[in-house]
């Protein structure tokens, strides 16, 4: 088993941004008290207090999130604070809409019976705290973790078969739920005239990819990756409110029941595939990276064919084209451990490999989902 540092200590996009980032904190607990405990008591119209303050890790609040108990008109209210990211802190995203992602989780919440967390108040400003920030209730349960990922051992190995189908079967479920949503039209940028949806994820894509190596050379595998997608773009106007981080790793499991859909930073217009595919690349991911280190990992958990059929029955839609949408979404994350590791190598934390192609951890996986070659190395996992 490789040792933890083997793995990007953040492997998952919205974790990156914990990574390279300098340490020290960027706000004490201490700071934030006064000023937010004025704002919550203007927010629910009666004076409020702060019982409790902490962020998850004890470690000042480098961290987003910030658990707060509070109280109000004699209730006690158990609060997740989450934190945008400091742009001067050199993000693993170029931008970050907390507020839309607040509204978006109000949206699914109030047109769907997919879980969110309990929405308390949103504060688009920097005038609170010094940072935009939303309020939600927390949610009592347990997150399949990233680090390390899920299938060297945690509570997903250690549950039943029956238990983890169960898990997946109510998540794409749920996945369906999103998709069925109506489309939100002021929170989503809207394609161009005479752009698809795809093709406007496409270039956003691409525009990430040249925000990401400006001044310092890029990767020739990225490359050869994005003109792969440009010249197999499938041919789909389809446009849904897509999760965009559509994995088990933003879910909150109440006895292997989804209990609430977090973290809908990469949310986008889109065909369904996109949020179908996202978590069949990334389990794969870990899946791949289980087995490199010689064990067995989940190797019937998430599984495309499963997962295809499973979101086939929950939405009566089928997915097609899973074979492009399974490598444009890992070409993604591939673009995202480049990111990350770029970062490390600018704050010392690595080495400037030879080859830039040797940052991205998955290269593998990535080449031989372009070439067509992944699928039959992997046997009935598919
Ligand atoms: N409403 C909530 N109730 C309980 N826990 C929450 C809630 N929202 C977030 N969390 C905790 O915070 C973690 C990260 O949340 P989320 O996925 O939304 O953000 P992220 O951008 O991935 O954050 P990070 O970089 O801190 O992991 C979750 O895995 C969960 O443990
Ligand atoms: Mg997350």
């Amino acid at each position: 088993m490789p040792d933890q540092t083997a793995i990007p200590e953040d492997a998952i996009p919205e974790n990156s941004a914990e990574l390279a980032r300098p340490s020290d904190s960027r706000l004490s607990t201490e700071e934030i008290t006064p000023p937010l405990t004025e704002w919550l008591s203007a927010k629910a119209g009666s004076p409020a207090t702060i019982t409790g303050i902490h962020p998850p890790d004890g470690n000042g609040m480098s961290s987003e999130t910030v658990i707060v108990d509070a109280e109000w008109d004699g209730e006690q209210h158990n609060l997740v604070v989450r934190v945008a990211p400091d742009p001067k802190s050199d993000p693993v995203f170029p931008d970050y809409d907390l507020d839309v992602q607040f509204k978006l989780m109000e949206h699914v919440g109030t047109t769907t019976k997919v879980p969110v967390p309990p929405l308390y108040w949103s504060e688009p400003s920097d005038a609170v705290i010094g940072y935009p920030f939303i309020v939600m209730g927390r949610v009592d349960g347990e997150v399949p973790p990233d680090v390390l990922p899920y299938t060297f051992g945690s509570w997903l190995t250690e549950a039943t078969e029956e238990q983890r189908q169960q898990l997946q079967r109510e998540t794409i479920e749920a996945l369906a739920g999103i998709h069925a949503s109506p489309m939100p039209e002021d929170l989503l940028e809207a394609p161009r005239d005479g752009e698809t949806a795809l093709a406007a994820h496409l270039r956003r894509v691409e525009d990430f990819y040249a925000w990401t190596i400006e001044g310092r050379s890029g990767s020739p595998l990225l490359e050869r990756a994005l003109q792969w997608a440009r010249e197999n773009l499938p041919d789909t106007d389809e446009s849904l409110l897509t999760w965009g981080d559509a994995r088990i790793g933003n879910v909150i499991y109440q006895d292997f029941h989804p209990a609430a859909i977090l973290d809908w930073e990469m949310a986008a217009r889109g065909p369904r595939e996109l949020d179908v595919a996202w978590g069949i690349a990334l389990h794969r991911f870990f899946q791949d990276l289980t087995e490199m280190a010689g064990m067995e990992g989940l190797p019937t958990f998430w599984r495309r064919s499963d997962v295809e059929k499973m979101y086939a029955e929950a939405s009566g839609v089928t997915p097609k084209d899973m074979d492009f949408y399974v490598a444009y979404n890992t070409m993604i994350y591939s673009m995202i451990l480049f990111r990350v590791q770029c970062r490390a190598v600018e704050y010392g934390q690595a080495e400037e490999p030879d080859d830039p192609d040797d940052k991205i951890l998955n290269k593998a996986t990535l080449a031989a989902m372009i070439d067509g070659t992944y699928w039959e190395g992997i046997g009935d996992q598919r």
